[in-house]
């Protein structure tokens, strides 16, 4: 998923929050670097989940077809449970995966890789590349250079966009301790900014640069996206999307081709690329042309009944789709245009649907390049590096967490026992350098997929995060305008709308004191009803953005990402270790994760405690 941005006039204030704790995190130097310590079929049945398999066939990692047992896990809309579901019991959807970690030493080697190494980065002024960045840099000072491309109307604005982003802000102040006076001198030998757009043609950089580019990078990495939910995934236009995260990957892979030392294509994604599917759901590569709706209805529906990915028809479709539509509707109809595509086909929204088919873009155009597909779930803010609790964005269950926090949000519309799948950033990035590396050095001409996520190796579960967030908001309140701490009940969870809708109607009244007042002033009543009429309507709309996910029947398997992990040696699980089973969630999310939206998002904005 990716951030959804609520606007002055939503149900969070901007200037509730208060000031918690400071967390901070030192790093040490070790000898020359510089550590930090620190398919089956879904049935839509009245409320009981229930596992089919059947027989599919399905490609590893080499796309050779393998028939295997897959099983769905079928998650009932209405009924809304997860309770049957125990993960040791799921059954693979997709089949196991190969990789190429065979054979490899009791070391990956991740920062001999990285040493003397040029890389391109898109996406760098976003929330993941930039820990990326600092990571690379803090633990091997001897990489040679990071292309960045930034998005800038001349190379002034990107050096600008560079200083103002990522070099001077608060998540490179280890690197900034370390270096001292030598910190801007530092940063500006190592990272290079590029004018340029993933949208355009050569993606927009200069001819010239763009011939260094290939000449000297070993790895690129793809991390631009149109994240943006601007109010709601609903609302990204398929043209947009289509083009930044289907065609962007597409122009990428051209540059890649022309890369005369290049060791590895490294594309981040995101897991809920696996659309609707059901159950535990294994790091497999794409088929082109693959849809989720024709292995979710495999055995129910003869195959020339449903329809088929025709990408390149996809790219025209959303391309010509201007010519039929008048100017004033466009916007809204091509945001329809997306939600009906990606529903056809077995996804749940047109973010996820374009990042899918930028994969299958990438495996189509690779060739002998060795591609890395890494797919995060929900990235949160890190857990220990640079320092715990860094986070920018108000993203996926974040603008829910702080309505709560103001009591503005007393329940949601949730599937009680569901998951929520979460990673911090951190570790998505040491996980994403231990594939880099082990790909990055292998240099075969194949495709990695890895997951990096927690549902089934360490699930958080919504009833547990209802309590954990409420355990951190009872001691560490907010502050309301005439400075009192705001007291918050438990959150009721709700997996009907019908009863969400009651709750809140109920909340609203009793909180704008409607009740009481409705006899004596039908005015100042009616007023107060408008308003408790578009709070309710605001927080019904949020639950509706969120139902793909609040009850969203997968769980991402991780087995790539684990045995990646057992590669490593023991120095480099303490400093790139990503061992997601051992989050305890209970200290993440209250001791890191709130105060760090609180203190990075919220910026201490009516904060107390
Ligand atoms: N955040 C999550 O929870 C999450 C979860 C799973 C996967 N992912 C994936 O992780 C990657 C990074 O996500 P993020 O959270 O870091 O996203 P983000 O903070 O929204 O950053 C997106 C980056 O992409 C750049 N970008 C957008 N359009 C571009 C274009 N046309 N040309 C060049 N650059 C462009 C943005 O540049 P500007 O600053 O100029 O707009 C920004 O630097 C994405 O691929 C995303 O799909 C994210």
């Amino acid at each position: 998923m990716g951030i959804l941005s609520l606007n002055s006039s939503s149900i969070i204030p901007s200037n509730l929050l208060r000031v918690t704790q400071k967390s901070d995190w030192c790093p040490v130097r070790r000898q020359a670097t510089v550590f930090c310590q620190g398919g089956g079929n879904v049935i839509k049945s009245s409320g009981v989940s229930s596992v089919l398999t059947e027989r599919s066939s399905l490609g590893s990692t080499d796309h050779a077809a393998t028939v295997m047992d897959a099983g769905s896990l079928v998650l009932s809309k209405n009924g809304k449970t997860q309770t049957e579901i125990v993960v040791k019991d799921l059954v693979p959807y997709g089949g196991a995966t190969s990789t190429t970690l065979k054979g490899l030493e009791d070391a990956i080697g991740i920062v001999k890789f990285l040493k003397g190494k040029k890389f391109f980065i898109t996406g760098a002024t976003g929330f993941l590349a930039k820990v990326l960045i600092e990571k690379i840099l803090r633990t091997e000072p001897d990489v040679d250079k990071i292309y960045l491309l930034i998005k800038a109307k001349n190379k002034q604005a990107a050096i600008k966009r560079m200083q103002n982003e990522i070099i001077n802000t608060e998540l490179f102040k280890c690197l900034r301790k370390t270096h001292g006076k030598s910190y801007q001198a530092f940063m500006l030998s190592k990272l290079v900014p590029v004018v340029g757009d993933i949208c355009e043609s050569n993606l927009g950089i200069e001819e010239e640069l763009s011939n260094v580019i290939a000449d000297e990078v070993d790895v690129i990495v793809n991390s631009a996206a149109n994240t943006t939910f601007d109010e709601s995934v609903w609302n990204l236009r398929y043209d947009t999307a289509i083009n930044i995260n289907t065609r962007g990957p597409c122009r990428l892979m051209a540059l890649a081709k022309k890369c005369k030392n290049l060791k590895l294509f490294l594309q981040i994604s995101t897991a809920y690329v696996n659309g609707q599917r059901q159950g535990r759901i294994m790091e497999r590569p794409f088929n082109i042309g693959e849809t989720i709706a024709r292995q979710n209805f495999l055995s129910k529906i003869p195959q020339k009944f449903l329809p088929t990915l025709d990408i390149e028809g996809e790219i025209k479709l959303s391309a010509n789709y201007e010519a039929n539509v008048e100017d004033n509707l466009l916007p809204q109809k091509m945001r329809e245009l997306g939600l009906e595509r990606a529903r056809r086909y077995g996804w749940q929204d047109t973010y996820v649907f374009t990042k899918a088919m930028g994969e299958m873009m990438i495996d189509k155009l690779r060739e002998d390049i060795p591609v890395v597909i890494i797919r995060p779930s929900v990235i949160e803010s890190t857990f220990r590096e640079p320092f715990p609790g860094w986070m920018e964005g108000n993203r996926m269950m974040d603008p829910i967490v702080l309505c709560y926090g103001k009591g503005q949000l007393t329940g949601f519309l949730v599937d009680p026992n569901g998951v929520l799948d979460v990673v911090p950033a951190d570790m998505v990035v040491n996980a994403t350098l231990a594939a880099m590396a082990t790909h990055g050095m292998a240099q075969k001409p194949d495709i990695n997929v890895y997951q990096i996520a927690s549902s089934v190796v360490n699930p958080l579960v919504f009833q547990d995060l209802a309590r954990l967030l409420y355990k951190h908001y009872s001691s560490s309140p907010c502050i309301d305008s005439k400075g009192r701490p705001i007291q918050v009940p438990l959150m009721k969870l709700f997996s009907s709308t019908e009863e969400f809708s009651d709750h809140l109607w109920r909340d609203a009244l009793q909180r704008s004191g409607l009740t009481a007042m409705a006899s004596s002033n039908q005015k100042v009543s009616q007023k107060l009803e408008n308003i408790c009429r578009k709070s309710v309507e605001q927080a019904k709309y949020l639950a509706n953005i969120y139902e793909p996910y609040t009850f969203y029947g997968g769980r991402f398997d991780s087995s790539n990402t684990q045995r990646l992990m057992e590669i490593m040696s023991e120095e480099e699980k303490r400093e790139f270790g990503f061992d997601v089973k051992g989050i305890d969630w209970e200290d993440y999310i209250t001791n890191v994760h709130i105060p760090g939206l609180r203190r990075h998002v919220m910026k201490g904005r009516g904060m107390g405690g």
